[in-house]
């Protein structure tokens, strides 16, 4: 029997399927659901902390309203099916844990990979949150679509941030300037993953 190729899906439609499909998604005590504005509230507070911001692309915003501005921004991107941004929600307490991005792959795109992306709240740092939403992300992204592999992206000065990637056996690729907001370019670090080094890393850790 030969195999038949079928087109890979529009990338509106492969980012719906993952929102569509966010919420079976679930850690032990996380789940997701679609960013909302009302989550301004909680990320208006984790950006009094400067070192949340410390890493984004974006300042810290001074004003309320500049946020708000931001968050319908993002919510409007989202319902565009431009980007995948979930929120991930603390199942015990409904906490805003943070925010988990899924987009395609600015250098990859074309060939179906993925970009991702986290900001965990500092009231939940150091409780391995991060990489519980990383676990979650990742097998969201690799389960609901067909992506080849996933891409990453965080600042050399950002250890929190590529240790949570590598401890998800993302690999370093490259060294790059990011581009920031108002600001200087950012020495960054670029990380891949491959859907076959993700499945063989899951079957491990199934038969452990
Ligand atoms: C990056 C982020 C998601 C990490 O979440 P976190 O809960 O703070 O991170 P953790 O406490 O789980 O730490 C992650 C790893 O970094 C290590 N780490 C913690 N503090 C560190 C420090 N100051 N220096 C070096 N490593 C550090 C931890 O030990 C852990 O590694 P380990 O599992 O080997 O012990 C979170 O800090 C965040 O959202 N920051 C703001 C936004 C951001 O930077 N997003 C990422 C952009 S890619």
């Amino acid at each position: 029997m030969s195999a038949v190729l079928m087109p890979r899906p529009a990338a509106a439609q492969r980012l719906a399927r993952l929102v569509d499909r966010a919420p079976r998604h679930r850690s032990r005590r996380i789940k997701l659901r679609p960013l909302a504005v009302d989550d301004a509230e909680p990320l208006w507070q984790a950006t009094r902390n400067p070192a949340f911001n410390a890493f984004l692309t974006w300042p810290q915003p001074a004003q309320r309203s500049e946020l708000d501005e931001r968050v319908s921004r993002m919510v409007a991107q989202a319902r565009a099916r431009h980007v995948c941004l979930l929120s991930a929600v603390d199942i015990a307490s409904e906490r805003w844990v943070g925010l988990y991005r899924i987009e395609p792959d600015p250098v990859w795109g074309g060939d179906g990979w993925f970009e991702l992306g986290m900001w965990v709240h500092p009231d939940f740092w150091g409780g391995g949150y991060a990489g519980e939403l990383h676990a979650t992300g990742t097998a969201l992204a690799f389960q609901e679509s067909d992506a080849p592999g996933l891409a990453a992206r965080t600042a050399v000065a950002n250890p929190k941030g590529w240790k949570t990637l590598e401890h998800m056996g993302f690999k370093r690729t490259a060294e790059y300037e990011e581009p920031s907001e108002g600001g200087p370019p950012i020495p960054a670090l670029a990380y891949c993953l491959l859907r076959g080094d993700w499945e063989q890393a899951m079957a491990v850790a199934a038969a452990a």
